[in-house]
């Protein structure tokens, strides 16, 4: 069964991101999956040092979250033309145990125009260790203020992106039950090439 956690990569306790993230949980829960929320400006991981973590039960209730879902969807903010540390973060604490194989839905957030950083940002640079699989779609909600707010489009704009939400979440479905198939197999390869080439 898929096991869908979309994961609002904002810091700020109340963020669009956030709202984007339930509305995409929504979605999916629509389509007939199981789907939850992981808020990194609720549950705030303490940035990685390489110390032990001071609340230990808060790393494993995460880590079980992670192992837990058979794919993901990262709904990340774009701040200063970057995606913030919280991703970054998460993705130090955690990595191939987590995600290794397991298909990714991109979604950038931006209240202006913006967002387009986030998704090469993380394409160009998040996978190689932890081995996760960016779909060739993503999303992009620009104009975030503006969109996904009710239960009805408030325009032509927030009607094309439900739209468009609904298109691409079905293709993370197929992606979770294909890739479910190789995870197994390429998990077992991967003994012999713990880490991703430079
Ligand atoms: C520190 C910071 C930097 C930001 N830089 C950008 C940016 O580079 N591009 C952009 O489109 N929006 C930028 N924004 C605005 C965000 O798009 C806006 O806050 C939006 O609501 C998404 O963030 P949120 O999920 O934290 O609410 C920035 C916001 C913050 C807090």
């Amino acid at each position: 069964m898929h096991q869908v956690l979309v994961i609002a990569a904002s810091q700020q306790k109340a963020s669009q991101s956030r709202k984007v993230a339930d509305y995409i949980n929504h979605q999916v829960e629509n389509l007939g999956a199981n789907a939850s929320v992981l808020d990194l400006g609720k549950t705030v991981l303490p940035l990685w040092s390489g110390e032990p973590a001071p609340d230990k039960s808060l790393i494993n209730t995460i880590r079980d979250q992670l192992n837990h879902a058979t794919s993901f969807v990262f709904v990340v903010p774009e701040w200063n033309g970057m995606a913030p540390p919280a991703i970054k973060n998460l993705l130090t604490w955690f990595g191939a145990d987590q995600f290794a194989h397991k298909p990714v839905l991109l979604c950038a957030v931006s209240a202006g125009q913006g967002g387009a950083f986030v998704i090469s940002e993380l394409r160009g640079s998040s996978y190689k260790n932890c081995r996760i699989c960016y779909l060739p779609e993503h999303l992009i909600i620009r104009s975030v203020g503006n969109v996904l707010e009710g239960v009805s489009p408030m325009g032509k704009s927030d009607n094309y992106y439900r739209n468009r939400i609904d298109f691409v979440l079905k293709d993370l479905l197929d992606y979770d039950l294909a890739l479910s198939t190789i995870r197994p197999h390429a998990l077992e390869r991967m003994e012999d090439f713990p880490n991703g080439m430079s």
